[in-house]
């Protein structure tokens, strides 16, 4: 089944209307790929945006998809409603496969993906901790996309990895935790309840590896 309408890929002006179409949205999550300087691929789950048939991207100036950036690495964007995938980048990046993208130099996420977007950074602008990288869209394609019902377990997993992501950040000092801290953790705690009252036991397996590194940061989560 092809979901843009057309086998033999897309035209710049189809491409524009199918980016509008599907980054209707506002801030969508992808998986951002981007290559480091000994020429390794790394994944990070990063928001877009899209502006003005441009790409916009959020990456904090301390994360590793910043630095590559900056070095020169174009940027491949995998989109994907899957949170097993998001799990994966965030919590066993072992697991996780590459492919070469369309691009010589871009690699791509092989995982259950409903498009990839492969994108040149072309202009930054640094506000506060985070940097918004402007990208212009180099090719637009579809990916091996598994079906699935929507499954607020599903989308509450992707929720908790956000919340997640931004303990594993901060730097436990003290035991007093800031405002921020405690208004991410009330929110993981939310999301990881809902993900084991109504998830399936591979969406719980995921939030065990959550609470266990929680564990080891000292933060122990009500289960
Ligand atoms: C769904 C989701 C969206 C995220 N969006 C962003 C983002 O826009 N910018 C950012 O810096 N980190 C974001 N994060 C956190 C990063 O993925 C995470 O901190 C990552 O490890 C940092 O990037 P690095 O591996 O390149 O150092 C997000 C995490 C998730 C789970």
């Amino acid at each position: 089944m092809t979901h843009m309408g057309c086998e033999g890929g897309l035209t710049m002006k189809n491409k524009e209307i199918f980016l509008e179409k599907v980054l209707r949205f506002g801030h969508h999550e992808a998986i951002a790929v981007t290559v480091g300087e000994s020429g390794e691929p790394h994944a990070a789950a990063m928001g877009v945006r899209l502006i003005r048939n441009n790409l916009v991207m959020y990456p904090y100036i301390n994360t590793k998809t910043y630095r590559n950036i900056q070095a020169g690495s174009e940027v491949s964007l995998a989109f994907t409603h899957n949170a097993l995938v998001f799990c994966d980048v965030v919590m066993r990046p072992s697991r996780l496969r590459f492919k070469r993208g369309r691009r010589q130099s871009t690699f791509i996420l092989d995982a259950d993906v409903d498009f990839y977007i492969e994108a040149l950074p072309k202009h930054i602008v640094l506000e506060d901790q985070r940097a918004l990288v402007f990208m212009s869209v180099a090719e637009v394609y579809e990916g091996v996309r598994e079906y699935f019902s929507y499954s607020r377990a599903n989308s509450m997993l992707i929720e908790a990895l956000v919340y997640f992501t931004k303990l594993r950040a901060y730097r436990f000092k003290s035991s007093l935790l800031s405002e921020d801290a405690k208004e991410w953790l009330n929110a993981l705690q939310h999301s990881i309840s809902v993900v084991k009252k109504l998830g399936s036991s591979e969406l719980i397996e995921c939030v065990k590896l959550i609470c266990e590194e929680l564990r080891d940061l000292g933060v122990v989560v009500e289960s």
